[in-house]
């Protein structure tokens, strides 16, 4: 029978074209050639009509059957390609899952931000807290109220950014003294970091815009050594071992007697260096027990209570523990810098 003899070779070379299809779009192709509406499978089903009766039921059966034995192999083809590509990515982009993951660049705090943290959580621990004030300041707390009434020399020791009438750029956190004495009463434990300003020309040592952390503890019988045992706990704590102090006088109108506090330089160990210029010895902070005029200026009565205070720059101290060797790096911005913290 001539139908049947077809229907059997046009099953045989769909069978050979299918095994063939190397890729999904190829069987595809030969869906459309061996089932699509103009392949011959079609045209047999479509004609049965034309065929005599008794051969129909035959003809009609072997065709279907053809058709879906075509949708198998097709079918178990698509199967067989779709896993060799998955299996190609597989081998091409296997997943180590024991690989260490890329890290994720995160931002973090600048080291003078570090520095401040580390300062404001020592003195916490010793009961001091923690005080602000703006950095537009009034001339009355950045000076009268300092005991540098206007026209006094002492004035031109911090060149200051002068903004409107009265108002400056507060060259030292020494304001918050008399801020805080208007607010609090004896005994006064705080300390006030914050940034300050000053006219200046910058080169390696100096800036225009720099930090510093500001102490001030009032009670009855405040004494020197009560500064001195105070600086060193935070030098301990700072460079976490001993380190040696000297008391130089120094002048700042706001204290008597005024100092300057000197650390033994940490580069040489005090044998003399150049960053301590051969003495062994590198300026650290100004200090003093409070003048009695600042006192009375905030309130207090001198004849009861005494007090000191200290102020240091930050920036400084960020540079010892470091090893930098310009001020001017804190900044700049520049990522190369910053992200060695
Ligand atoms: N305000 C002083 C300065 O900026 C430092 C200082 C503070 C000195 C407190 C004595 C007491 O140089």
């Amino acid at each position: 029978m001539e139908i049947l003899a077809r229907l059997d070779a046009f099953l045989k070379e769909a069978e050979t074209g299918i095994k063939h299809a190397d890729s999904l779009k190829a069987t595809e192709e030969l869906r459309v050639k061996y089932l699509g509406r103009k392949s011959e499978i079609t045209s047999i089903l479509k004609r049965l009509g034309t065929l005599a009766p008794e051969l129909r039921p035959n003809v009609g059966k072997a065709a279907n059957e053809v058709k879906i034995k075509i949708e198998a192999l097709l079918r178990d083809r698509i199967e067989e390609l779709s896993n060799e590509i998955f299996d190609g990515i597989g081998r091409r982009e296997r997943i180590d899952i024991t690989e260490p993951g890329i890290k994720k660049e995160t931002g973090h705090l600048h080291p003078i931000t570090r520095m401040s943290m580390e300062i404001e959580d020592i003195f916490t621990s010793m009961g001091f807290t923690i005080a602000t004030g703006p950095e537009v300041e009034l001339d009355y707390y950045n000076f009268e109220a300092l005991n540098i009434p206007p026209d006094h020399p002492a004035r031109d020791i911090q060149d200051t950014i002068w903004t409107v009438e009265g108002s400056l750029l507060r060259t030292h956190t020494s304001c918050v003294q008399i801020r805080t004495m208007e607010k609090f009463k004896p005994p006064i434990r705080v300390i006030a970091p914050g940034r300050v300003f000053r006219y200046e020309e910058t080169d390696a040592s100096h800036e225009h815009t720099f930090y510093q952390i500001e102490g001030l503890m009032i009670d009855k019988n405040i004494s020197v050594s009560n500064l001195i045992a105070v600086m060193k706990t935070m030098l301990r704590a700072v460079f976490r071992h001993d380190v040696k102090v000297r008391l130089r006088p120094g002048y700042f109108p706001f204290v008597e007697p005024g100092f300057e506090l000197d650390i033994t330089c940490l580069i040489c160990g005090g044998t003399g260096c150049p960053v301590c210029k051969g003495s062994g010895w590198v300026e650290f902070l100004g200090c003093g027990l409070v003048h009695p005029n600042v006192l009375r200026m905030g309130g207090i009565d001198p004849d009861q209570y005494s007090g000191f205070a200290f102020g240091m720059g930050l920036d400084r101290l960020v540079m010892i523990r470091y090893g930098i060797d310009d001020i001017r790096l804190f900044h700049k911005g520049d990522l190369r810098f910053l992200e060695q913290f």
